[in-house]
C-alpha cells in the first residue's frame, strides 16, 4: 500500500510557543462520518446485529497550520522551514486540523456505506484520493482480531480504471493513535512499505531531512517511516485485484530510519523489517484471465460482495479463503492455471510454490516470518483501513499490468492484468477520471462462516 496525496490550504499568519506533541486544530470541529456495520454469530449470515462505528481521514491528508493561527507548516509538498527547523519546533509549533469530510475530500458516508471519490475540487486546494479508518468511538480505532474469523462487504468499483486502487486493508496501527491529536484525526498509520511520506511519526513531524517528490505536488519523503504488518485485503480496480498478507518482525508499530526503512520509500527496498512484496494471490496472475473484470466471473461492472475468511486459532495464521457474492451466486476463488501451482487459498505452501514458480530472486515474506508473523500481527488487532489512490512510484502496474514492465509477458507471474504497461500515469488517470470513485458497504465480521451463506 502506498503514498498519500494532500491538501493544502490558506496562508494568514501564525503564533507559537506552548510546547505539546502533535496538537489538534481549533478551526473546524472534528465531525467523523458515521457508518454501521455488522457483527454477525452463529451460521449463514441470518445473526447479525448492528455496531455504530464512525470513519475518520487519516492525519497526512489534513491542514496543518501554525497553532493557534492559519500559516501553513507544510504547503504542497515542503514543510515551513522556520515554523519546522527541527523536528520538536514543528511538533509543538502546528496542529492538525479538522477535516470538512465531503466538501474537501470527496468522502461521503451514509448508513452501511461509504464512498470515497477520486478529485475533489475544495475551496482552497484540490484532493486526491484519501484514506479512512473505521473507529469505535471518537477516540478509539476499531481493534479487529482476524485469526479464526471473517470478514465480508460489499464494493462496487466499476467507475474505477486502470491505475486506480480501492483498497480495503488492516494494518497493526495502535488503537489511540499518537500525540495529542490522537486517533481523532487520524494519526498512527504504519504499514508494510514502511511508510516515509507520514508528515507525523510516533507523534513527532517528520519535517527533519524531508525530499519533496519529483512527481507529487502534494507528497514527500520524510527520514523516518513507520512500519507494522499490514493484510491487504482488497487491492483492486475494475481490472485487477489482489488479496495480499505482509509479514514484518517487530508486527507491531515500528519506527525506522532512511534507507533502513526499506519498501517502496527507500532506495533498498528489501532493507526493512518488513516484507514490502507480499505473498499475493490474483487470480490474472495464476493464470485465470478470464475470471475477474467487466462481464466475467466475477463481474466488475456490478456490486460484488467479497468474502476473507482468516483461517486458524489464536495467533496461528493456516489460510486465508476467498469467496465472491454476485447475482445470488457464491464464487469460489479460481484454482491457478499457472503450471506447478495448485489451490485456490493462501498458504504457507502456496506462498513457497508461487515464489519458485515465479523464479523470484527474494522472498521477503517468508524472511519476515511468513505466515506465522503475520497470525502474530493479527492477534495485536488490526485497524481497518479504506482508501482510494493513485501511485506516483510503479503507476499501479504491480497490480494491473506487467510487472516489471521490461519482462517477458508470458513469464510465470509477469502478467497481473490487462492494463498497458503505459497506463496509470497519476498526471494521466487524474486527468481522465477525476470522477472515478469506489463504495464499500455492508461491512460484516464474526467467525468462520457467520457472515454469509457458505457453499456445502
Ligand atoms: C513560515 O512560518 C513562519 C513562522 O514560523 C511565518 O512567519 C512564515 O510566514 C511562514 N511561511 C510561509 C510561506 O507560510
Ligand atoms: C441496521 O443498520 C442498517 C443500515 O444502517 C439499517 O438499515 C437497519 O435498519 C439497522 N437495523 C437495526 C435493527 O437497527
Amino acid at each position: 500500500m502506498v503514498p498519500t496525496s494532500i491538501l493544502k490550504a490558506i496562508t494568514v499568519f501564525l503564533s507559537a510557543t506552548a510546547v505539546t506533541a502533535q496538537n489538534a486544530g481549533s478551526q473546524q470541529s472534528e465531525t467523523h462520518p458515521k457508518m454501521s456495520w455488522k457483527r454477525c454469530t452463529g451460521t449463514g449470515g441470518s445473526s447479525c446485529s448492528n455496531v455504530s462505528g464512525e470513519l475518520v481521514i487519516d492525519a497526512n491528508w489534513r491542514w496543518l497550520h501554525a497553532k493557534g493561527g492559519y500559516t501553513n507548516c507544510y504547503d504542497g509538498n515542503k514543510w515551513n522551514e522556520t515554523a519546522c527547523a527541527t523536528n520538536a519546533q514543528c511538533t509543538s509549533n502546528c496542529e492538525i486540523e479538522g477535516a470538512d469530510y465531503t466538501k474537501t475530500y470527496g468522502i461521503t458516508a451514509s448508513s452501511d456505506a461509504l464512498t470515497l471519490k477520486f478529485i475533489t475540487k475544495g475551496e482552497y486546494a484540490t484532493n486526491i484520493g484519501s484514506r479512512v479508518y473505521l473507529m469505535k468511538d471518537s477516540s478509539n480505532y476499531e481493534m479487529f482480531k482476524l485469526v479464526g474469523n471473517e470478514f465480508t462487504f460489499d464494493v462496487d468499483l466499476s467507475q474505477l480504471p486502470c491505475g486506480l486502487n480501492g483498497a480495503l486493508y488492516f494494518v497493526s496501527m495502535p488503537q489511540k493513535g499518537q500525540g495529542k491529536a490522537g486517533a481523532k484525526y487520524g494519526t498512527g498509520y504504519c504499514d508494510a512499505q514502511c511508510a516515509r511520506d507520514l508528515k507525523y511519526i510516533d507523534g513527532e513531524a517528520n519535517a527533519e531531512g524531508w525530499e519533496a517528490s519529483s512527481n507529487d505536488p502534494n507528497a514527500g519523503v520524510g527520514k523516518k517511516g513507520a512500519c507494522c504488518a499490514e493484510m491487504d485485503v482488497w487491492e483492486a480496480n475494475s481490472i485487477s485485484t489482489a488479496l495480499t498478507p505482509h509479514s514484518c518482525q517487530p508486527e507491531g508499530y515500528s519506527v525506522c530510519e532512511g534507507t533502513g526503512c526499506g519498501g517502496t520509500y527507500s532506495g533498498d527496498r528489501y532493507a526493512g523489517t518488513c516484507d514490502a512484496n507480499g505473498c499475493d494471490f490474483n487470480p490474472y496472475r495464476v493464470g485465470v484471465k478470464d475470471f475477474y473484470g467487466k462481464g466475467m466471473t466475477v463481474d466488475t461492472s456490478k456490486t460484488m460482495t467479497v468474502v476473507t475468511q482468516f483461517i486458524g486459532s489464536g495467533t496461528g495464521l493456516t489460510e486465508l479463503k476467498r469467496f465472491y457474492v454476485q447475482g445470488g451466486k457464491v464464487i469460489s476463488n479460481p484454482e491457478p492455471t499457472v503450471e506447478g501451482m495448485t489451490g485456490n487459498s493462501i498458504t504457507q505452501q502456496w506462498c513457497d510454490t508461487q515464489q519458485k514458480v515465479f523464479q523470484e530472486e527474494v522472498y521477503p515474506f517468508n524472511e519476515h516470518g511468513g505466515m506465522a508473523s503475520m497470525g502474530k500481527g493479527m492477534d495485536l488487532g488490526m485497524v481497518l483501513v479504506m482508501s482510494l489512490w493513485d501511485d506516483h512510484y510503479a503507476n499501479m502496474l504491480w497490480l494491473d499490468s506487467i510487472y516489471p514492465t521490461d519482462s517477458d509477458p508470458d513469464k510465470p507471474g509477469a502478467a497481473r492484468g490487462s492494463c498497458d504497461i503505459t497506463s496509470g500515469v497519476p498526471a494521466d488517470v487524474e486527468s481522465n477520471s477525476a470522477n472515478a470513485q469506489v463504495k464499500f458497504s455492508n461491512i460484516k465480521f464474526g467467525p468462520i462462516g457467520s457472515t454469509f451463506a457458505a457453499p456445502s
